[in-house]
């Protein structure tokens, strides 16, 4: 078994390496591409779902090396994780649940959402309650039916938050909506969006609200959409190196580095006959005598079932494919003839050695890379995550 000298230290049976410099460069690539050092908006990247899949602290650091000035996340406890980990910025958290105790986050200087009158009382009594008061911006639904105020709550919205900022308990740090059809430029969608968008704001404005950041732009928003900026963009899958329009334009093309490398040792390697049928339902039969190769991953492991005799993989420096269905713990591949147990397979990585990329296993799969990314590990988390940094070594 030997280890390539980018591989780092020796894994016994599989690894996800995270390139914590990749995540770094791509973020001060999308800083530029949006001008966030000199006119355009500030950047805020987004690291909700464990840094989708790439962890959150390293996700966090590398994203404010290269420039975020913001942090995303979904989730309370992933702001606090981020706070306790020493990170000082500014971290919008957006997604709360009924009585939800804010007075952790804005003890912590969290700047929280609200998407209802209701919401925003909540918010309110807890900042009367640590006594300063809490950043919020409030979110509109111009028109993607999730999370949000709809249109016509909407004044009660900016009104509840204009009398308790004149209680002195919030101050409306931010006025925010997202897009439903941003991966797709053509979409009329957009432009209603947008429309709507700049009708909120104008209520908002009447009402006397003066949002430090008015944001509505995900990563291809921020990367398509230039009209969508305002002052800040919000930027998730790109900053992890894959692109958010993939059938717009490749990752390559904006100049992005997918961060994320999978790979695996053969847990055993053998010849099969033609005619064989391989794993559960003998769904593949070989059409000829092949080696393989029995990788020790699995549904388990976040492997989709959906890669089954699809997913693309490189063993010995080919590009082969799953053979039959992925189980819980393990797969079978086809293999170039002299594979033995302990060579590596990389399911996918960068791509600039011939492997696969996550966005190539999101198409076999049916599905897109933010899925890929953000569920490999799975609950069992038996594979080995590690990150490295540019030269590869540990961080
Ligand atoms: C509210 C919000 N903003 C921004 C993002 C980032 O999106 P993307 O990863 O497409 O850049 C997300 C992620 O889904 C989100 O939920």
């Amino acid at each position: 078994m030997s280890a390539s000298p980018e591989s780092g230290p020796e894994y016994t049976r599989a690894e996800i390496v995270i390139d914590l410099s990749a995540i770094r460069r791509n973020v001060e690539t999308l800083c530029e591409a949006v001008a966030a050092h000199t006119d355009g908006p500030a950047v805020m990247v987004v690291v909700k779902a464990d840094g989708y899949g790439h962890g959150l602290y390293g996700s966090a650091r590398a994203a404010r090396a290269g420039g975020a000035t913001w942090l995303g996340v979904a989730e309370r406890g992933e702001a606090l994780d981020l706070r306790g980990d020493g990170d000082t910025g500014r971290i919008l958290a957006w997604l709360a649940m009924p009585g939800e105790d804010f007075g952790p986050l804005i003890e912590a200087d969290v700047d929280v959402a609200a998407y209802s009158v209701a919401q925003l009382e909540e918010i309110a009594a807890a900042a009367e309650g640590v006594g300063k008061p809490a950043l919020v911006h409030l979110k509109i639904d111009t028109g993607l039916s999730r999370g949000g105020a709809p249109m016509a709550q909407w004044k009660a919205l900016v009104d509840a938050a204009r009398t308790a900022e004149q209680a002195g308990h919030v101050r409306v740090a931010g006025i925010w909506s997202h897009l439903a059809c941003s991966d797709q430029p053509d979409h009329p969608a957009n432009a209603e969006q947008g429309e709507a968008f700049t009708a909120a704001l104008e209520i908002a404005d009447e009402a006397g609200l003066e949002p430090e950041v008015r944001h509505l732009a995900n990563s291809a928003a921020a990367l398509l959409h230039p009209e969508s900026w305002y002052d800040l963009v919000r930027i998730g899958i790109a900053a992890y190196g894959l692109s958010p329009a993939p059938a717009v334009v490749s990752a390559d093309e904006l100049g992005l580095v997918p961060a994320m490398t999978v790979r695996a040792r053969a847990a055993l390697s053998k010849d099969i006959a033609v005619g064989d049928g391989v794993s559960y339902g003998h769904t593949y039969i070989a059409e000829k005598a092949m080696r393989v190769a029995l990788v020790p991953l699995g549904y388990g492991d976040g492997i989709p079932r959906h890669a089954s005799s699809t997913a693309p993989v490189q063993v010995r420096g080919m590009r082969s494919q799953v053979l039959g269905r992925v189980c819980m713990d393990q797969f079978v591949v086809e293999a170039p003839r002299g594979t033995v147990a302990g060579d590596e397979i990389v399911l996918f990585g960068p791509g600039a050695d011939g492997e696969p990329t996550a966005q190539d296993w999101a198409e076999a799969c049916g599905t897109i890379s933010y899925e890929i990314v953000t569920r490999m590990g799975g609950v069992a988390g038996r594979a080995e995550r590690r990150w490295t940094d540019d030269d590869g070594s540990l961080v």
